[in-house]
């Protein structure tokens, strides 16, 4: 097979090099072209376009499958730990027992902020959506540790940023959380493990003794594990690209969280579960809204249901499928619209508009209907992701400086007006 391509501009061809990848993708290099041709190539939302080699995440949309590191979801969301995943993600490799236990007992150690920290949180109004207070805190590390900032930085610098977000983000959450509510906020309790500590900071009463209930953490961990990465999604793109121009980790993550916001990403979590109970408030008639969804000239969509790159399931929903079952059997949850979303899946599976379009169940679809029945309320979804793809981001921002890849810097064709005369104001 040729390993390069051919393409033919206004009668004159180029050659190109093909590059292939572990699992036989083949893409063209088109990063020549310009210069050869004086032509550029324009695919709007890079529904085409590869922008980066990465080791971290293989996923096949048409076959289902989902690999961190090689490692295949399934197995890791059964027999992992996020903390295990996230060491997987960052570093490449499965960590030995010394490994694991010396990444852990460092996370542990950097779970407290600085307690000025509380004073930037305190000036937030406890309307504020937990998402921008999660993004702002994590900007405000950079002020903190202002060596962070350093282009420069020494690789002890990197590691140390490392286990500082990772640390401290459970705890930023449960605070954006605690502001919400209008509580004090938690402290972390070192001597917890990760999810252990999160539930703690985020449901504790300063009256009670809290445990957290297994089936909770087990349960919170594997979503975690199913969120952990997803390639070269919105945030994960727009982390290695504002990381790009060599903005610090802190900077890039922040930017990350606020690219995750949006319902058509991350925040379709929140949608999906405020969707599920407009349907159940509305009389729970699945089939009007189904009409609704397919209704070109009704904005309204199946939130949680598409996906960009899968086209005939997402393994994650797969999981989470089952996960929900198991939660909401072993805490004793009867869940009304875990009835209504299953409804909804039957349907859309057999309808002719959703197969055409090979739309299916994504991650987002029952994930919610978990959070809620862990007692996290839908504001708090979309910050769960982001706990969730914390190691992902990590991982993609530091292979993006490690390969050092040039500035993200996209070309355009330009559609605008023809260069004019200015026409002062008076002559208007
Ligand atoms: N409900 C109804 N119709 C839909 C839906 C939906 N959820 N999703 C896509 N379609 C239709 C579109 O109207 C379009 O139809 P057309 O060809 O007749 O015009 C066709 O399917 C293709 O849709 P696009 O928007 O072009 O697909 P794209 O790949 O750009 O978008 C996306 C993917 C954003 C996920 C989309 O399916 C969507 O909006 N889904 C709902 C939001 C959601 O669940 N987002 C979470 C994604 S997963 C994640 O980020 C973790």
């Amino acid at each position: 097979m040729s390993d390069k391509a051919e393409i033919k501009v206004n009668g004159s061809s180029y050659e190109l090099p093909l590059v292939k990848g572990t699992e036989d993708e083949l893409a063209i290099d088109i990063s020549s072209l310009r210069a050869q041709s004086g032509v550029i190539t324009i695919d709007t939302g890079f529904k085409n376009t590869g922008s980066t080699k990465s080791a971290i995440t293989f996923l096949d949309g048409e076959k289902g499958i989902l690999r961190y590191r090689g490692y295949p979801i399934e197995q890791l969301a059964d027999q992992s730990t996020f903390i295990e995943v996230a060491y997987l993600l960052i570093y490449g490799s499965l960590p030995s027992a010394s490994e694991l236990s010396d990444f852990q007992q460092k996370i542990t150690t950097h779970t407290l902020v600085h307690e000025d920290i509380k004073k930037l949180l305190d000036g937030f109004p406890s309307t504020a959506h937990p998402m921008g207070v999660l993004s702002s805190l994590v900007t405000s590390l950079t002020a903190f540790y202002p060596q962070s900032l350093d282009p420069n930085r020494p690789e002890e610098e990197v590691e140390m940023s490392i286990i500082r977000i990772l640390a401290k983000m459970p705890t930023f959450a449960a605070w954006a959380f605690k502001n919400q509510m209008g509580h004090p906020v938690n402290y972390p309790d070192n001597s917890l493990d990760y999810c252990s500590n999160f539930l703690k900071m985020m449901f504790a009463l300063p009256t009670e003794k809290f445990e957290a209930d297994p089936v909770v953490t087990a349960a919170l961990d594997k979503l975690l594990i199913l969120h952990a990465d997803h390639e070269q999604n919105c945030s994960a793109s727009t982390v290695r690209i504002v990381g790009s121009s060599q903005a610090s980790l802190y900077a890039s993550i922040s930017a990350g969280i606020n690219a995750l916001w949006g319902p058509l990403h991350g925040g379709a979590n929140q949608a999906v579960i405020e969707m599920l109970e407009n349907i159940r408030k509305d009389g729970g008639d699945t089939k009007k809204w189904m009409a609704k969804a397919k209704d070109k000239n009704d904005p309204f969509r199946l939130m949680g249901f598409g996906h960009r790159v899968y086209k005939n399931f997402d393994p994650r929903a797969k999981i989470i499928k089952k996960a929900a079952d198991d939660v909401l059997e072993k805490l004793g949850v009867n869940d009304p619209v875990l009835d209504i979303a299953k409804g909804l899946e039957r349907e859309a599976l057999e309808d002719q508009y959703f197969v055409d379009r090979k739309l299916y169940p994504n991650v987002d679809f029952y994930s919610g209907i978990i959070y809620k029945a862990l007692g996290i309320p839908p504001e708090m979804f979309t910050v769960m992701f982001a706990l969730g793809r914390l190691p992902g981001w990590i991982a993609q921002w530091k292979e993006m400086s490690e390969n050092k890849e040039p500035i993200g810097r996209p070309r355009q064709v330009y559609v605008g007006a023809n260069s004019r005369d200015y026409v002062p104001v008076s002559k208007r």
